[in-house]
């Protein structure tokens, strides 16, 4: 089984997360608003406290990108997103 990380669980995060859940992977994730969030972790999921944090744990991590985050980051506005750089915003390595 994988050890997955994910950021951004929100509509298409939010199922991607949970089918991998329900296939026996180990999911650690982050989302800006936690809330939003704890129907996985009530399934499994590990909430890190940071993009950076879910980086370090596990062996590929895949990243939510929408229009918000997106121009957010391009201004250098968000302080979520910014331990992680823009190559970052790319699926890596998945063998599921
Ligand atoms: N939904 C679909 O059926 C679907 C299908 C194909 C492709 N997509 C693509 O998937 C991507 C995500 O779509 P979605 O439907 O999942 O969107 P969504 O439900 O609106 O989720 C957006 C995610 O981005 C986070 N976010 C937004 N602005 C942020 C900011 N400034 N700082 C930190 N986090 C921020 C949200 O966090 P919070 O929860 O804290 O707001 C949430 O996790 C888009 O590129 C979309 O085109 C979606």
């Amino acid at each position: 089984m994988a050890n997955i990380g994910y950021v951004g669980l929100g509509t298409m995060g939010g199922q991607m997360v949970n089918r991998f859940l329900e296939k026996g992977h180990s999911v650690t994730g982050y989302n800006r608003t936690r809330s939003k969030a704890q129907w996985l972790i009530d399934k499994g999921l590990k909430f890190a406290d940071s993009p950076r944090a879910v980086a370090a744990s596990t062996e590929f991590v895949t990243i939510e990108r929408t229009k918000s985050v997106e121009a957010a980051t391009a201004r250098g506005e968000s302080a979520n997103f910014s331990p992680l750089s823009m190559s970052h915003w790319a699926l890596e390595r998945v063998r599921l």
